[in-house]
């Protein structure tokens, strides 16, 4: 069981606000994808679920208890790039973790656990379709492998969580998709929970059980900064969808979008298009729609 509450969560940068009144509760193996404007927070969001930044005020549980203050292995990340370490191999890459977090040099595993440990990393490599490449450095593979590099290295962990920020966003299409069967099918067999962060709308309706979009539903031309961004628009769609999505043609959403009309247009087209597959429509959005 996992389940992440996020309570009222504020952030501010000095005086900026980034973050206001963010409030969501994902249930236990939830795949949430997070859309929005460049800016709008959404790094800033994943960090806090991460606890590599501290809310302003507010904040965030797992399974009713507040997260730590640093960083725990039940908490794996992925971000879009260069987050393996460029002078190990593929196969220590992903052992690394497992060995820092055993502590020292005398605690680190020798001998059988270390094997154990080794044939754990291999087979790992192996589920991510890098079994040819344990003995390669990340220079040596392309950006896609790189990226199931750094799945392995997270999963070797085994979180309850894994949060990634656009893990696929330098990724061709074709490669794109293919890491889409990888992460659903590990997202499948290892229950886990997932929050993703991506520009892009077909990703996230292709993946989601959740949608939500950052953004601000306050805004003043005078003073762009006077106000944080919260989730403006929440979605649950049927996580047993058959068949899956069509695609919108030619509507993109993407990092260049910075029309804000625009951006919500194409979000509620793709909502449209789900048709039936919606479970569930929040976020604040909607309300300041019903006032
Ligand atoms: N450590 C920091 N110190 C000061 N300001 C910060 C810091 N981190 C982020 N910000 C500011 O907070 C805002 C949100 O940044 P964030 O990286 O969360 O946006 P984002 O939604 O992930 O954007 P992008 O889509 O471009 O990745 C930005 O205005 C950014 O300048
Ligand atoms: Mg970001």
């Amino acid at each position: 069981m996992t389940e992440i509450t996020v309570d009222n969560v504020f952030k501010s940068y000095a005086m900026t606000p980034v973050l206001e009144r963010v409030s969501v509760t994902l249930p236990d193996h939830e795949f949430c994808t997070i859309l929005g404007p460049s800016g709008a927070g959404k790094s800033t969001m994943l960090r806090i679920l991460l606890s590599m930044e501290t809310p302003t005020s507010g904040q965030v549980l797992i399974d009713g208890v507040p997260i730590d203050d640093e960083p725990q292995p039940d908490r794996g990340v992925v971000f879009q790039r260069y987050s393996v370490f460029p002078h190990m191999t593929a196969l220590k890459n992903v052992m690394i973790g497992p060995e820092l977090k055993a502590g020292n040099w005398f605690t680190r595993p020798l001998g059988a656990k270390r094997r154990q440990l080794r044939n754990r990393a291999a087979s790992l490599l192996e589920e991510v379709g890098l079994g040819h490449a344990i003995d390669k450095f990340p220079s040596q593979l392309s950006g896609g492998m790189q990226q199931r590099l750094a799945i392995a290295q997270a999963m070797i962990m085994e979180p309850k969580v894994l949060l990634l920020d656009e893990p696929f966003g330098a990724l061709d299409p074709a490669t794109k998709r293919s890491m889409h069967g990888l992460i659903l099918d590990l997202w499948e067999r290892n229950k886990m929970t997932i929050v993703m962060v991506t520009h892009d709308i077909q990703e996230a309706f292709t993946l989601g059980t959740r949608i939500l979009m950052i953004d601000k539903v306050r805004d003043d031309p005078h003073a762009p900064a006077a106000y944080g961004s919260t989730i403006t628009h929440d979605l649950k769609l049927d996580p047993n969808r058959r068949p899956p999505l069509a695609v919108v043609t030619e509507d993109t959403m993407d990092a260049s979008e910075d029309d804000p009309h625009s951006m919500r247009a194409i979000f509620a087209r793709w909502t449209e298009n789900a048709g039936d597959a919606v479970l569930e429509k929040g976020g604040a959005a909607l309300k300041a729609h019903a006032d």
